[in-house]
């Protein structure tokens, strides 16, 4: 596996094997990679001639007063995984390649970001946006997958690819759970043996949320104050939002119809969770795009 750093050397490298007409399938990370990743990674093996996974812990998308500092880095075990599962090329930029001085250019936002992580955490998606398009421009890759555990992030990567014409095509992939239901994500290692044993509260609640509308029930500001609940047992545990939405406008559902996302953020003290879960209503026909 190669390890590159440099914009130059990251793009020539792909330029060659683009014109030797093979398929190059990318995958971005911000490193401390774990079992969600790493069936993102498999998942774009199986797609693809030459796969690149980025590790880069983009400074822009923290607000000032986030995690970036304590951010895990473990870069070593992150590379071993890579090597497992047969990645060709480990894209490492530092923040002085990716934002060297002088660089001023900032992505605008669709509609879909305006909501929920958008408004919880301003600075977030504006730093995703720019640096996904610019990781795109770097490895130039045909096809990059996200995972529907960041499920507004992966519907505003497709925009972005979509609107800017970045000549990528974009595959969403599910989100791999711990066995109790918890969402694997980087930030799960914050959580001492008693957030953890709270935090599937969010998953419990989202399950109850799709089982009841599955079950028929209609009143969606019923349903999220049922889920609310569920999670408010516990103690310590702050909802952010729950909410019923629509689920390619991500706007709170107005009409239910056979498809919908529940969207989820909870804190435990400082730490915050984010879930979601697909509906999908069976006898219906239309199948969900995520
Ligand atoms: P990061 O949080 O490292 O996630 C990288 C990719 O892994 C994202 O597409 C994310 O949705 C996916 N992922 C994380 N947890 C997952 C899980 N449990 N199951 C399936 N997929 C999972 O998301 C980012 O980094 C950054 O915002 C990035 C896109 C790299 C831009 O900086």
């Amino acid at each position: 596996m190669k390890i590159i750093r440099t914009t130059r050397a990251m793009t020539s490298w792909s330029e060659r094997l683009r014109r030797d007409g093979v398929i190059i399938g990318f995958v971005p990370t911000m490193g401390a990679l774990h079992d969600g990743h790493r069936a993102l990674i498999r998942a774009a093996r199986l797609r693809c001639d030459a796969l690149v996974v980025s590790i880069f812990v983009n400074p822009t998308q923290f607000g000032p007063r986030e995690d970036l500092t304590r951010y895990p880095r473990p870069i070593t075990k992150d590379r071993a995984l890579c090597r497992e599962e047969g990645v060709d090329v480990c894209f490492e930029p530092t923040a002085e390649v990716m934002y060297p001085e002088g660089f001023q250019t900032v992505v605008t936002l669709p509609d879909i970001a305006r909501r929920w992580e958008g408004e919880a955490r301003p600075h977030h998606f504006p730093g995703v946006a720019t640096v996904v398009t610019k990781l795109f421009g770097m490895v130039r890759p045909h096809l990059a997958l996200f995972g529907q555990k960041d499920y507004q992030q992966a519907a505003l990567v497709r925009q972005l690819a979509k609107d800017l014409n970045l000549g990528v095509a974009i595959e969403v992939r599910p989100t791999v759970r711990e066995a109790d239901g918890l969402a694997m994500s980087s930030r799960n290692i914050y959580l001492n043996a008693e957030e953890r044993m709270i935090a599937t509260s969010l998953f419990r609640a989202l399950r109850a949320g799709k089982q009841a509308i599955e079950g028929g029930m209609k009143n969606r500001t019923a349903i999220e104050r049922s889920m609310r609940k569920t999670i408010e047992q516990a103690s310590g545990i702050h909802v952010e939002y729950l909410a019923v939405c629509d689920p390619d406008s991500l706007e709170p559902l107005t009409r239910f119809t056979h498809r919908a996302v529940i969207l989820g953020a909870i804190r435990i003290g400082t730490i915050r969770l984010i879930d979601n879960l697909l509906i999908h209503l069976p006898g219906k026909k239309n199948l969900a795009r995520h």
